[in-house]
């Protein structure tokens, strides 16, 4: 959003704000539909669980994933039908289970037998997707650490489920978040093709191949565009997978670009040959990305000066809660707003009310 708009937008409504822009998070849908023909999206709901970002996602057909039954409690109020959902998280509990099949979504993601055992009282109406891991230790999460079976132990799982009578529909993986090396998904693709010709030889027939989520955003950096990025994905698809349902997990692509904060100089003080800058809004709040999601947002402001060196604090009370040091700033005046932009992914789905500070208002802007 353009500066000055943000600016006088932030001082109506008060600080700190983030705008959600519908067509920006339209035109990110958009981008990466176009960008992977014939491939269902299913929006990774733990990104951002703002309700108007849903809806607006929902109205451009997408479809959801979830992790949990309050990511269900949220699709259900907006009315979105089951048949639209996956529930992703390898690990459950029974109740866990027994929630998203009453609400009727019935595809979920295992990658060990102790899970699958959890899917025997519910073998006539669940469906499975296997998850594979794929290392990516270069991408800002690799999630792969913590969930996946091994690519080479997956076709074992998948006859292990078979054996116990589970229907398993799919194979899932996710390539890494915020991952900026494409050739990830093929790597990830190769083994599941492997898996799959084992697969049919055995009699089981795999109709799903879930691509995951990781697509990447610019932040201070620029990323390819979706269509460049996605191209040798979809090369690939075209090649080996097209008697296969594709499936994808967008998160960041899509909640990243459609939020923007506005925050305002709280305080200043000059301490041990820096300028501190105190704003109403730190890593408690909307910046706990940049702790948990290790992401960093461009920021923008107007103010004009020589720059010095200085730190930009969040609000509470806490001295972790220090957003950047050694920047060099021109002097900033308290009541300046700063502008940051890609705010929408893992910021506000993280942030918490710690030290009584209240969460940024939401504004939905078109
Ligand atoms: C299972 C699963 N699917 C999808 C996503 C969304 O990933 P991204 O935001 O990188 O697209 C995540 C992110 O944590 C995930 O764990």
């Amino acid at each position: 959003m353009e500066f000055n708009r943000v600016q006088e937008l932030a001082l109506q409504h008060g600080t700190p704000v983030l705008f959600l822009s519908e067509g920006r998070a339209r035109e990110s849908y958009r981008n990466l539909s176009a960008a992977l023909p014939g491939v269902d999206l299913y929006y990774a709901v733990k990104s951002n669980a703002q309700p108007e970002l849903i809806s607006m996602l929902d109205g451009e057909g997408s479809f959801f994933d979830v992790c949990s039954n309050g990511e269900i409690d949220v699709l259900k109020g907006l009315g979105i039908s089951a048949s639209r959902c996956i529930h992703t998280h390898p690990i459950k509990r029974d109740g866990d289970i027994r929630y998203a099949l009453d609400y009727g979504l019935t595809i979920f993601v295992v990658d060990n037998e102790d899970e699958l055992a959890k899917f025997i009282p519910y073998k006539d109406s669940a469906e499975l997707l296997i998850r594979m891991s794929i290392q990516n230790p270069g991408c800002l999460v690799n999630l792969s650490q913590k969930f996946g079976v091994a690519p080479e132990k997956t076709y074992d799982l998948i006859k292990k489920a078979h054996g116990m009578g589970l229907r398993v529909k799919g194979i899932s993986f996710h390539a890494g978040s915020q991952n900026e090396n494409p050739l990830k998904y093929i790597e990830a693709l190769e083994y599941c093709k492997d898996v799959c010709g084992k697969a049919a030889l055995a009699g089981i027939d795999i109709e799903v191949i879930d691509i995951g989520g990781g697509f990447p955003i610019s932040y201070l950096t620029q990323v390819l565009p979706m269509a460049a990025f996605c191209q040798p994905i979809v090369d690939y698809l075209s090649r080996y997978f097209t008697s296969y349902r594709i499936i994808a997990e967008p998160g960041r692509v899509l909640s990243g670009p459609a939020m923007t904060l506005a925050a305002k100089v709280i305080g200043r003080s000059y301490r041990n040959g820096a300028w501190w800058y105190y704003l109403d809004e730190g890593l408690y709040g909307s910046f706990s990305g940049k702790m948990f999601d290790h992401a960093d947002y461009p920021m923008f402001l107007t103010r004009p000066g020589e720059r010095q060196n200085s730190v930009l604090a969040g609000p509470t009370c806490d001295s972790i809660d220090v957003l950047y040091e050694n920047i060099s700033l021109p002097p900033l005046e308290i009541g300046d707003i700063l502008v940051f932009e890609s705010m929408g992914a893992y910021t506000v789905a993280s942030s918490s009310n710690f030290n009584g500070f209240p969460k940024a208002k939401l504004v939905v802007v078109e």
